[in-house]
């Protein structure tokens, strides 16, 4: 039977039985694609190793990118994970359920599908209700990537995963659009010294001040984790990060009809009111504030990458600290 033919269900997460059958799909080897704060992931049952190889073939994903294990609550870990610091538990209160993903030494049981090979295992307790009713009802970890075909936008909404996937999973159970919606950070906890993989909503200085030691943060955050890939995130469209002043000069001219225009700032905002010359742009306005601006990005991206625009401008957001996961995924999604 190829992967294709499948008819997704469409479950409601406030519809009472909806748990209970994602359940049931997830428990019979099948993915379930679910809810969590930050995106949608496509879930697989962690410990059935031929379950997990699904999301691989659904997604187009390469086998050596590793999956992340989310779990029900922290006391789950250990049978995971080998060894954890001292500094595990302080960063578990604070942060979990939460936007964020441990890396540590893996315990022998779990599967080389799952970590494509490393000696590590991706933890994460995510803060959804459904997702959570979930992990306690199948009494395991769910594999799960993002919910996107490989390289394409992670989904922040059931509509978006099937756009992306239908077909070719068994169902999607909708919790609504994710709060956060980017990726958790990533932080290496296998030596002394905690190091960030994957820039995210829990910064380095928020991870600082309750571990009150130093965690590393290097500048590009490409090598050291597979499947950190440089083109990523992308549109099917072309993507174009401007400074405001330079969209400013952009929209002062004649822009071609179907010019998609995503942009935060005010100043834009009123040029677009009172540019009737440009009055056939696909225009969308983000929250200027960061966790606004990084909740509606990806549905921003996802709506004018499905409009009339032939190609997307892109007001580029501040670099201050705060905003380097936003920066991190933009940078990606706009590279050749
Ligand atoms: O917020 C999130 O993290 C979402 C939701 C669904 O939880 N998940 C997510 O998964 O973004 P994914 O597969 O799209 O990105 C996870 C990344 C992998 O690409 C890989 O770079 C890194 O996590 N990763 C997972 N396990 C790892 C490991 N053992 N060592 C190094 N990197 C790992
Ligand atoms: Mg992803």
């Amino acid at each position: 039977m190829g992967e294709a033919s499948l008819t997704t269900l469409h479950l409601l997460a406030t519809d009472p039985s909806a748990v209970a059958q994602a359940a049931e799909l997830a428990r019979d080897g099948q993915l379930v694609a679910v809810p969590t704060e930050t995106v949608y992931g496509l879930a697989a049952d962690a410990r059935q190793p031929d379950a997990v190889k699904k999301i691989f073939a659904a997604k187009g994903r390469p086998a050596d990118h590793p999956l992340i294990v989310h779990l029900a609550d922290k006391s789950l870990v250990t049978e995971w994970v080998e060894t954890l610091p001292d500094y595990f538990d302080a960063l578990a209160d604070a942060f979990w359920p939460g936007p964020l993903t441990i890396v540590a030494k893996k315990q022998a049981h779990v599967s080389d599908i799952v970590t494509g090979g490393h000696p590590t295992v991706g933890i994460r307790v995510p803060n959804h209700p459904a997702m959570l009713a979930l992990l306690q009802r199948i009494n395991s970890g769910l594999a799960a990537p993002s919910a996107n075909p490989y390289k394409k936008i992670s989904p922040t909404t059931a509509e978006q995963v099937l756009f992306g996937l239908s077909g070719k999973i068994a169902a999607v159970l909708d919790g609504g659009p994710c709060e956060v919606g980017l990726e958790s950070t990533i932080v290496d906890i296998s030596s002394a010294t905690p190091r960030i993989l994957r820039a995210g909503p829990i910064t380095k200085a928020a991870l600082e001040a309750v571990l009150n030691i130093e965690v590393d943060e290097p500048d590009v955050h490409t090598v050291a984790v597979p499947g950190n890939v440089k083109a990523h995130y992308q549109p099917s469209k072309p993507l174009t990060l401007l400074s405001t002043e330079e969209l400013v000069a952009r929209l002062s001219g004649q822009c071609e009809a179907n010019t998609g225009v995503l942009y935060y700032s005010s100043q834009i905002e009123q040029m677009i009111s009172e540019n009737s010359a440009n009055n056939e742009l696909v225009d969308l306005k983000l929250g200027a504030d960061k966790a606004k601006y990084a909740q509606g990005l990806y549905h921003g991206l996802h709506q004018l990458d499905q409009s009339s625009a032939t190609e997307i401008l892109l007001e580029a957001p501040p670099t201050a600290p705060e905003w380097r996961d936003v920066n991190d995924r933009l940078m990606r999604a706009a590279a050749q």
